[in-house]
């Protein structure tokens, strides 16, 4: 059978360039705000080139010049320039760290900056209300049940969902669970490492054999080419 995912553990750039049928490009990158240095953290919070933007640029260009439905998390105190449709607020129920204790309003929400070149599929409050998760996978962790409200939201069944910036692997999961394929990246052998054990736990499950049949039996034309990315 099919694998309808392919992961690769290395530098996101060295891959784009390879890459055709892509559908969609949900992503989390490094927000550029250098979290490890950030104030209230305690611990541990570095993330790999989360010192400035140039990554983030870097896919923000080529998905524009790709011209793919795209959505990217960022940090509501250093957004993304660009050309972007619309601006989603993920309101994290009243849980958020960051920021001067006694001046600073609670920091519960994360701002999702959404270029929609192909129509989405539903009109929707930008305001979108989920858990967040809870971390035990990745110190940047976003929640599946997120992740998939996006997938659905920007792409078919069947589509090729692509994260340059997949850390444990939250997109791909829910690109699976959701009946689309999935191509992730990340730098990081450790996230790596918990990204290929949860994609592997969620080709386990039943939704998985759906999409699998899927890349058994393409349909005609870009479906051809796009499957050779999944041998
Ligand atoms: C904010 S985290 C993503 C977390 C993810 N959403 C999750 O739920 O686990 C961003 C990830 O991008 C990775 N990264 C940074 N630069 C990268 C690059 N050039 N290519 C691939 N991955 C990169 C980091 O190691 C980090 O794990």
């Amino acid at each position: 059978m099919n694998i309808p995912y392919k992961l690769y553990n290395t530098d996101c750039r060295e891959v784009m360039q390879t890459l055709q049928g892509i559908s969609a490009v949900i992503t989390d990158p490094p927000y550029g705000i250098d979290l490890s240095n950030h104030g209230a953290f305690v611990g541990d919070f570095s993330v790999i080139g989360d010192k400035d933007l140039e990554i983030a640029n870097y896919v923000i260009e080529w998905c524009s010049k790709e011209k793919l439905n795209t959505a990217m998390f960022c940090s509501p105190d250093k957004p993304y320039e660009g050309k972007w449709n619309s601006r989603l607020v993920w309101y994290k129920r009243g849980r958020g760290v960051g920021g001067d204790w006694e001046r600073c309003w609670l920091r519960d929400w994360e701002m999702i900056l959404v270029n929609a070149v192909k129509p989405i599929k539903k009109k929707e409050t930008s305001v979108l209300d989920f858990s967040p998760a809870s971390c035990e996978f990745h110190k940047c962790e976003k929640p599946v049940s997120l992740m998939s409200y996006l997938i659905q939201q920007l792409s078919s069944e069947g589509d090729i969902i692509f994260d340059p910036f997949m850390g444990s692997g939250s997109t791909g999961v829910a690109a699976l669970q959701t009946g689309r394929r999935f191509i992730g990246c990340e730098l990081s052998q450790e996230h790596f490492a918990t990204a290929e054990k949860r994609m592997k736990q969620a080709a386990l499950q039943p939704s998985f054999f759906h999409v699998a049949q899927q890349t058994l039996a393409p349909d005609a034309g870009k479906a051809a080419a796009q499957n050779t990315l999944f041998e």
